[in-house]
């Protein structure tokens, strides 16, 4: 469960449902030398804050040890941002990640998942909205032992 957890949170950062965060800037403020006046949206770039060479290495590469218990904490959590952050940030994440993690066990408890031929590899994400690949995932699916179990 531990690795299904760094798995799960891997995959969110290379694979960000929200690409972007918006919030409205409530007053005048100069933050760094910009000044941003009120009433102005402002963007965070979910997608690209979780591939930025800056804070990842080798970030286009598929590494849940990045979320294991020895290196999670070096995270910083305004970069990393699949559930957003702050007092607007996604009610759901907990219904989310408990929801994730139980499809996921179920699945692999009797079935193994393999490319085949029409696997889009690499695979193309769709440029419209939230981040959702191009076209659907197909993949061979092996049962593990011949032996489904029902719920
Ligand atoms: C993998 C699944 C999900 C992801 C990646 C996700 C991601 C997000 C993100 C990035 C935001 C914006 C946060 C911000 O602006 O700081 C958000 C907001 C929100 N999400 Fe989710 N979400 C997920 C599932 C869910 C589920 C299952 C629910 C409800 C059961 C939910 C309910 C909401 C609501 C109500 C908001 C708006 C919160 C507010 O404006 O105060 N989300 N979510």
């Amino acid at each position: 469960m531990e690795y299904l957890d760094m798995v799960l949170n891997e995959t969110l950062r290379l694979y960000p449902i929200g690409g972007r965060l918006e919030r409205v800037c409530k007053k005048d403020v100069e933050i760094s030398g910009v000044c941003i006046p009120k009433g102005t949206v402002v963007m965070v770039p979910t997608y690209t804050l979780h591939r930025d060479l800056d804070h990842w290495p080798e970030p286009e590469e598929f590494h849940p040890e990045r979320f294991s218990k020895k290196n999670k904490d070096n995270i910083n959590p305004y970069i990393y941002l699949p559930f957003g952050t702050g007092p607007r940030n996604c009610i759901g994440m907990r219904f989310a990640i408990m929801n994730m993690k139980l499809a996921v066990v179920r699945l692999l408890q009797n079935f193994s998942f393999k490319p085949c031929e029409e696997t889009q590899i690499p695979l193309k994400l769709s440029a419209q909205g939230f981040i959702l690949p191009e076209k659907p995932i197909i993949l061979k699916v092996e049962p593990r032992d011949g032996s489904v179990t029902r719920a």
